[in-house]
């Protein structure tokens, strides 16, 4: 498949879920994988399996809404591994309520998490990709991001706003060799959709014509693809990884 040997790899959120997933397929399409979250011990699980199956991986810990924490990562894994390549932008919260009551609280800290964390990670990655005038940012938004959802209004904003940030910062760097894309998934089965009830379940099974939900593998696929050098001519794009759902 697509090879990413020897590129410098960072996978926020990857500590579970399709994060963790992504970072899987990076580690063995032979990147320096680079893995980060705030749970330390899920983190050095992960990379000590990725290191038992020939991966090259590693992990940093950072609360990514931490702009000066998130900052100063990267620039210690640029200091450490000589590059930073690849971003993917992965980490995320939900804290869903009806906008009524909706604090300012809920709808500050997922802003904080969802959208702000990937414009700390974008500003710091900018120097390095452009003095290799090469790079991928690839950030996760939602299908939410580009239909709404009841009781998601803090979720859909930050998921939109990636979109609308992926196209400005995509717009403002594609000269230098550096791509922007979003992938919005669908229904996907981790940590995030278990909280669902299976009430819930069960009415968002039956509006996605595929069938099933989809898997962390489904979307590391294609940001595999995104990350590649074979991807060089997409940039600003939103691939929706849903099973159909969107279209039904
Ligand atoms: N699952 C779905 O159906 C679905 C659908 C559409 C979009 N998405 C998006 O896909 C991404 C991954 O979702 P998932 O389902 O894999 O979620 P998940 O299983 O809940 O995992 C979320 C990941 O984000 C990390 N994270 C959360 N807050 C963080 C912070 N402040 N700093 C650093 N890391 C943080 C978590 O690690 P720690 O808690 O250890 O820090 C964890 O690794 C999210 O952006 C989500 O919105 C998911």
């Amino acid at each position: 498949m697509f090879d990413l040997k020897n590129k410098v790899a960072v996978v926020t959120g990857a500590s579970r879920g399709i994060g963790k997933s992504i970072a899987e397929t990076f580690a063995s399409a032979g990147a320096i994988v680079i893995c980060v979250s705030r749970s330390e011990d899920a983190l050095i699980n992960l990379v000590e399996s990725l290191k038992a199956s020939g991966g090259n991986a590693h992990y940093r810990t950072c609360d990514i809404s931490d702009g000066e924490a998130f900052t100063s990562m990267v620039k210690s894994i640029v200091t450490d591994f000589g590059q930073l390549d690849i971003l993917i932008n992965n980490a995320g919260i939900t804290q869903d309520t009806l906008l009524m009551r909706m604090s300012d609280e809920q709808w500050t800290q997922v802003l904080d998490i969802n959208l702000k964390g990937a414009f700390f990670g974008i500003k710091a990655v900018m120097r390095p990709m452009m003095k290799k005038r090469w790079g991928r940012i690839i950030n996760i938004s939602s299908i939410v991001g580009i239909t709404g959802n009841a009781g998601q209004a803090n979720y859909a904003a930050s998921k939109a706003g990636l979109i609308g940030l992926t196209k400005s910062v995509a717009k403002e760097v594609a000269s230098r060799g550096i791509t922007v894309n979003c992938i919005a998934p669908g229904f996907i089965k981790t940590d995030m959709t278990d909280e669902l009830s299976d009430q819930v379940k069960e009415k968002i099974l039956k509006d996605i014509p595929i069938g099933r939900m989809g898997d962390g593998s489904d979307i590391a696929s294609a940001v595999l693809f995104l990350a590649s050098e074979e991807a060089s001519f997409i940039t600003g794009q939103t691939i929706v990884i849903d099973g159909g759902q969107i279209i039904s």
